[in-house]
């Protein structure tokens, strides 16, 4: 009998095609993410789960789906899978690292030049009919060039990221949990500081670390009033990485210039306050949405789910310590 198959939202047609190979495949079309109630009611019978991050995959989902064996997230963060009770479960829990590196760090980069050159903003202002005459003092921004970034969160994206940065010859400094090899070090040229430096020297301070425990809220009000009044916040990684409300707080009061975000504390709701600031640039959590790179995140996930389901080590299986437990 074929391995049943639940996509939780329409994914590019090479994905389907791998899963459609081996498995009968259930793909939810309603174009609207499917509530926690409905997704309880798809996964009854199902052998894997192919979801979004946007979907919460949580005990409760286990529990409708006892036939479940591998979560195949389409997406690097799986910080919305109970990784824990998956593998207490021994279901396989796979992401989609590396195919997405370059697209976040370019989008990455488009947050850092929107922000600092006011971008969003001069083209509002473009549209409204108010530019009448070029001034020496229209829209002034903050050269991004020569300027000092601040990485939080050195792993693939973070580095993706100070690539680019060397080539506006920006200075780079970085934290992360782990110090990178010294070689890594040198060839990007990057420059490893305490958490609290990097916030007091940074003039751009962008997140690329996962949603743990430890991050969520590893920027705050007190970090906030540490970075310079001149400083901008960006934000590509995982909303609750920041605490909204003492960002807005920050924003308004100009504790730091601004901040460019790609996801937010309560995705999609947004704090109060933050739509009506200028000093910000907000986007729909667009950082992997290139036509290439959202194939190749679809096609990885379906391969990691079908892998797992012939009984396969998946090639981007997060939780590891389940092998272990397959061998006992
Ligand atoms: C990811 O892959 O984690 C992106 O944020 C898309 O959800």
């Amino acid at each position: 009998m074929q391995a049943k198959v639940l996509v939780t939202r329409e994914i590019p047609k090479p994905a389907i095609d791998i899963l459609k190979k081996m498995c009968e495949v259930k793909v939810n079309e309603l174009r609207r993410s499917l509530t926690k109630e409905e997704l309880v009611g798809e996964v009854k019978d199902i052998d894997g789960l192919l979801p979004l991050s946007t979907d919460v995959v949580d005990s409760e989902i286990m529990d409708a789906a006892p036939e479940l064996k591998v979560i195949s997230n389409h997406a690097v963060g799986y910080d919305n899978i109970d990784v824990e009770v998956a593998t207490k479960k021994g279901i396989m829990v796979t992401n989609t690292p590396g195919v997405l590196t370059d697209t976040t760090a370019d989008l990455t980069f488009s947050l850092i030049m929107a922000v600092a050159r006011r971008v969003v903003e001069a083209d509002r202002f473009t549209r409204e009919g108010k530019y009448k005459e070029w001034s020496p003092t229209l829209m002034l921004g903050k050269d991004v060039h020569h300027s000092i970034l601040g990485i939080i969160g050195f792993g693939r994206i973070g580095r993706a990221v100070a690539r680019r940065a060397a080539g506006f010859n920006m200075k780079i400094l970085y934290y992360d949990e782990k110090r990178a090899s010294e070689d890594i070090e040198r060839k990007i040229g990057a420059e490893f500081v305490p958490f609290e430096h990097l916030l007091e020297r940074a003039d751009f301070v962008s997140l690329h670390t996962p949603l743990l425990s430890e991050t969520r809220h590893i920027i705050s009000e007190k970090e906030l009033r540490m970075m310079k009044k001149t400083a901008y916040l960006i934000n590509a990684a995982r909303g609750p990485l920041v605490d909204e409300k003492a960002l807005v707080k920050a924003l308004c009061a100009e504790w730091i210039a601004g901040a460019g975000l790609d996801v937010y504390e309560n995705e999609p709701e947004l704090t109060p306050g933050l739509v009506e600031l200028d000093n910000c640039v907000l986007l729909p959590h667009i950082g992997s949405a290139s036509i290439e790179t959202r194939n190749k995140m679809a096609i990885t996930a379906a391969k990691n789910l079908v892998a797992g389901l012939k009984g396969e080590v998946p090639p981007n299986l997060v939780n590891r310590e389940i092998l272990e437990k397959v061998k006992r």
